[in-house]
């Protein structure tokens, strides 16, 4: 019925209708015009006003063609005053937890569809590899194999059981493909990266969803080979709608058919790229204005037929359909209060924020508390003995609000055009150890981290959008770094809350430093120089280098941009009231100039250090520490020679050795000992999540598919090729820590 719907208007719209639907227009303050004069076919960053105001408008036009509604809601509803906004995606990421991130999608899709919003911009999945880019919070992390199993399970979320269901949105799997592989770090920069390299790594997880049903792909902004993506005839036509026979919907990114003009100068004027994103087999183009007059020039001039858009509006009306928008635009329904930032994705946010916490070091002083059963906060110090009276919380992050939201959240970072979330929706650390620690807490700033100053270059780039400001890092204030150490040593523990700002991360943001910034790391020093146990708390959008000192603090927990829920589950974890079980979704460098660090590199080159510094990463992906011991023994294969059609079956023993109960996240590595092209030394195959009680074992078998086992060959096949291969099992992709089993495939 849809099908025939979508013929029929079809049938009847214009040219000039036709292209419309093809465009997408952010908020613009001669929106309602494109409305009325039928040249906008979707918007983005919009209101609550705008929507219905849009909806009113596209009444008043011939063929009353609802608008569809699109918004980054990467983590969140982040358009919205008072919704929810749970850990960024490379927060949540390290919960490793799928089931608890499709729970996530699915409130954040009930959430941003009362608000009359249908489509929103995620998930994610760009490999983060090198750490100087700005996107790496928007990301999974590094590893191919957890990327897909979680932006799959995003994906089911948001598009819950069919887009005929009121709380489905479309989700779009974004940036097809390679964009994060930048040249030294920076955003959207040529991406120079093979076919081969990417049907080994960036291309499996976005198969994987568009395969599963995701009903939108976004285009990167770069150029690979020296094609935009927008205009990448392999990437989008052989391969997406080709091989996987992809039928979604492809939208552009901001403005990619006009920069192929002002910035990459691919293309002589807006006429010619307008008439190659169409011929190339984009759908949606995203924000370039200028996309209306020139479509239709190029009709003019015989650079595209008349019908060269119905394949993409046929798409675009069938979404339309699809969602029901004629019969009901879903503008911001009535009782919306109720289902926005409500308690019962307030306890989710809790739950999957408890989850993300990475404990990377710990001397002992963690948790402050022992749990108690029962709750009781008798206070008890660093290390069980006496009293612990007063703790310490300093640092330029322990009360900022608004950067435990990180970037698309309303009022930070991109969505800066919006109003910020209430403050008191917003638990940080210093509220969370005042709510639940039973001492007495002082706090001192100690530090501030930057101020922003306008681009000197200018206040806005070619197309108009303002130029992002540039940052300045604030000197060490002697007065600051002086109030933190008194308050640290008149304290029994200090909790140093530090990281990255808005202005440090975010599209276009990239950096060229990892350090602690501002007055951060003469702060850290002067507190570990006390000898008052530190508890270092890092709050970043991404991994970050630490300063020498803190190899004498006493613990260090990352904990990315934890969301509302942040300073909640946070003092939680120092306390003991929960179990740290985050496991690292990505690797952190000991240096800017160490990248890339991710696991997964490929083998050799000559010796394994710097002249200056080890290559190991200062921590690596799937590493994260419990409050208890647990180890691995016993690995055992069912059968050491197998064929390509065999499942490689293994059992291993997995043993809480200590105290406390925890979830361990059991990783299952392969490595192909020899193999035709230079590969990557071992590779993520699969992962568990095991929970155990103090004491506790569990026997646990593992399945895999020799299939799984593959390299992609120098033809670009990917294939098993026969030979000796090892199956690697245990808590982290550290070699030492994997117990280790050999088998063959014939
Ligand atoms: O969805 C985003 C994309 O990830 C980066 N450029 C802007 C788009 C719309 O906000």
């Amino acid at each position: 019925a849809v099908s025939a719907r979508v013929a029929d208007l079809l049938d009847r719209m214009t040219l000039e209708e036709k292209v419309g639907q093809m465009l997408q227009l952010d908020a613009r303050d001669d929106l309602d015009d494109h409305v009325l004069r039928r040249t906008v076919g979707s918007i983005l960053h919009t209101s609550p006003e705008r929507i219905v105001a849009a909806r009113e408008l596209t009444l008043r036009t011939r063929l009353q063609i609802p608008l569809l509604v699109g918004e980054d809601c990467i983590h969140g509803h982040s358009f919205w005053p008072g919704a929810t906004i749970y850990p960024t995606q490379l927060g949540m990421a390290a919960s490793w937890d799928a089931s608890l991130l499709e729970k996530v999608a699915r409130a954040t899709a009930v959430e941003v569809a009362a608000t009359g919003i249908h489509w929103t911009f995620s998930p994610v999945l760009c490999i983060a590899r090198d750490l100087r880019w700005g996107r790496v919070n928007e990301t999974f992390g590094e590893d191919p194999f957890l990327l897909g199993e979680l932006a799959s399970a995003m994906v089911r979320g948001y598009q819950g059981e069919g887009l005929e269901d009121p709380t489905a949105i479309l989700a779009t799997a974004k940036h097809f493909a390679g964009y994060s592989e930048t040249q030294g770090g920076r955003d959207a920069s040529e991406a120079d990266i093979s076919r081969r390299k990417l049907r080994s790594w960036f291309l499996p997880p976005f198969e994987r969803v568009a395969r599963e049903g995701c009903r939108s792909f976004m285009l990167g902004y770069q150029s690979m080979d020296g094609v935009p993506i927008t205009l990448n005839d392999w990437l989008l036509s052989d391969v997406l709608r080709g091989e996987w026979g992809y039928t979604g919907t492809l939208i552009t990114d901001w403005d990619n058919v006009g920069r192929m003009v002002w910035e990459q100068h691919v293309q002589p004027d807006i006429t010619h790229a307008a008439a190659a994103a169409v011929s190339a087999g984009n759908d949606m183009i995203m924000n370039t204005p200028t996309f209306f007059e020139g479509a239709l020039d190029a009709v003019a001039h015989g650079l595209l037929a008349p019908d060269a858009f119905d394949a993409a509006v046929e798409r675009i009306l069938t979404l339309k359909f699809e969602l029901g928008l004629f019969e009901n635009p879903r503008t911001p329904v009535d009782g919306l209060e109720q289902i926005i930032g409500s308690a019962e994705h307030a306890e989710l946010n809790l739950e999957i924020t408890r989850r993300s916490l990475v404990l990377l070091e710990n001397d002992g002083t963690l948790p402050l508390r022992p749990a108690a059963p029962g709750g009781t906060l008798s206070p008890v110090a660093p290390g069980g003995a006496a009293a612990t009276a007063r703790v310490a919380v300093v640092g330029p992050l322990a009360d900022d609000a608004q950067e435990q939201l990180g970037d698309w959240a309303g009022g930070s970072g991109q969505a800066g055009w919006l109003d910020g979330q209430p403050r008191e929706m917003i638990t940080t650390v210093l509220d969370g150890l005042r709510e639940i620690a039973p001492w007495e807490i002082v706090h001192a700033r100690g530090a501030d981290i930057l101020t922003l100053a306008p681009d000197p270059a200018g206040a806005t780039w070619p197309d108009g959008q303002p130029r992002p400001p540039v940052v300045k890092p604030c000197a060490p204030d002697a007065v600051q770094i002086a109030e933190a150490v008194a308050a640290a040593e008149a304290a029994d523990v200090v909790v140093a809350v530090v990281g990255d700002a808005q202005g440090l991360y975010g599209e276009g943001r990239s950096t060229a430093t990892l350090e602690l910034i501002g007055g951060q790391n003469a702060l850290l020093d002067a507190l570990v120089d006390t000898g008052t146990p530190v508890v270092v708390i890092l709050l970043s959008s991404k991994p970050l280098v630490l300063p020498a000192s803190v190899s004498n603090a006493a613990a260090v927990l990352w904990v990315a941009n934890p969301g509302m829920q942040g300073g909640r589950a946070i003092a939680e974890l120092l306390t003991g009231a929960i179990e740290p079980t985050g496991r690292l979704p990505i690797s952190f460098a000991r240096h800017a100039g160490q990248q890339p660090t991710y696991y997964n590199q490929i083998r050799g080159q000559h010796g394994d250090r710097y002249a200056d510094l080890t290559q190991s990463p200062a921590w690596s992906f799937g590493e994260g520490l419990s409050y208890t011991t647990v180890s691995y023994s016993d690995l055992v294969l069912e059968e050491a020679a197998l064929a390509a059609s065999d499942t490689i079956v293994a059992d291993v023993t997995v043993t809480n050795t200590g105290e406390r109960p925890t979830i361990e996240t059991m990783q299952v590595y392969v490595r192909d000992r020899v193999t035709s092209v230079s590969w990557a030394d071992k590779e993520l195959k699969a992962y568990r999540q095991v929970s155990l009680a103090p004491g506790e074992s569990a026997r646990v078998r593992i399945e895999l598919p020799v299939e799984d086992c593959t390299i992609v060959d120098s033809a670009g096949d990917r294939v098993v090729e026969p030979g000796e291969f090892e199956l690697l099992v245990g808590p982290s992709s550290r070699d030492e820590v994997l117990l280790t089993a050999g088998f063959t495939i014939t």
